[in-house]
């Protein structure tokens, strides 16, 4: 029996990605995002693999709950939960609509707990396979500093990267990775979405192919944060050393 990897945010971009890569290793897929069609296009395109596509709104309260069921109710159990779906909302904090922002906390930051919370139980409890078994979380370098201009989109990382670090150590005796990927810019819809294509983060992007691979090389080795591409794991490095206003005021430049 293979184990089974669920994707949310497998619609498009990084989380795309990893749907070919986790397939292409031998997992059993469970796909989730808003946009059905697309996630059926990509079933179509992984034939010869077991995929199951749960199209589900995460900024919505209740959503993991019910995700969580809708697994059960197809009579399956989750061994790698990735918990990828995010967005970000580009602007001054007090001009964004705070629906908007309250919607992004809930897919970036709550649905991810959530999730976590429904699905861990059953992971610790699965068998064991000869391919790993855990959370992949999705952060961002954006987990390293404030950012003005993005001040809860940060934030929400900020949360993501020390909520699985805690967790590695949480777990560390059981049989489950615990693995953070923080990507810089990545040419995904996510500047569109964000309405931040006029900053100067989108001139040194990575490709979506390239960091959802560091990310699932990252898990599958058991690593506990990864950083793809050098420039992102050297500005990481530096963000340690620096005040974090001096962080701040740099990362409010780069968005201009
Ligand atoms: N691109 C970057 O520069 C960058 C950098 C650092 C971190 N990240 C993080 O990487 C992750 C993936 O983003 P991406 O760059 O691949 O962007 P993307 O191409 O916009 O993909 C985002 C994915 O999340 C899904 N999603 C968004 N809102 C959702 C909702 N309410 N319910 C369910 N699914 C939802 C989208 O699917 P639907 O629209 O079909 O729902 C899509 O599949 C995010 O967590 C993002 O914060 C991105």
């Amino acid at each position: 029996m293979k184990p089974t990897a669920l994707i949310t945010g497998a619609s498009g971009g990084i989380g795309y990605e990893f749907a070919h890569l986790f397939a292409k290793a031998g997992y059993n897929l469970i796909i989730v995002a808003r946009s059905e069609l697309k996630l059926q296009q990509l079933k179509s395109e992984l034939d010869g693999h077991s995929v199951t596509i749960i199209a589900k709104d995460l900024s919505r309260p209740g959503a993991a709950k019910e995700l969580y069921h809708q697994v059960r109710d197809h009579g399956k159990t989750v061994e790698v939960l990735v918990n990828n779906a995010g967005f970000g909302l580009n602007g001054p904090f007090e001009d964004l609509p705070l629906k908007d922002q309250q919607n992004m906390l809930q897919v970036n930051v709550q649905a991810l707990t959530e999730l976590t919370h429904y699905f861990l139980p059953d992971m610790k409890e699965s068998p064991l396979y000869d391919i790993p078994k855990g959370i992949l979380n999705v952060a961002s370098i954006a987990a390293f500093q404030p950012g003005p201009r993005m001040a809860v989109y940060y934030a929400s990382k900020a949360y993501v990267l020390s909520f699985s670090e805690a967790l590695v150590e949480e777990l560390k005796d059981t049989d489950l990775t615990v693995s953070t990927l923080c990507p810089g810019p990545t040419s995904t819809n996510f500047f569109k979405n964000a309405k931040a294509e006029h900053t100067k983060l989108v001139n040194r992007t990575m490709t979506a192919k390239q960091v959802a691979n560091a990310g699932f090389l990252g898990f599958i080795k058991g690593k506990r944060v990864v950083v793809p591409g050098t420039m992102n794991l050297s500005l990481s490095y530096t963000t340690k050393f620096v005040p974090r206003s001096l962080a701040a005021k740099l990362a409010h430049y780069m968005d201009s």
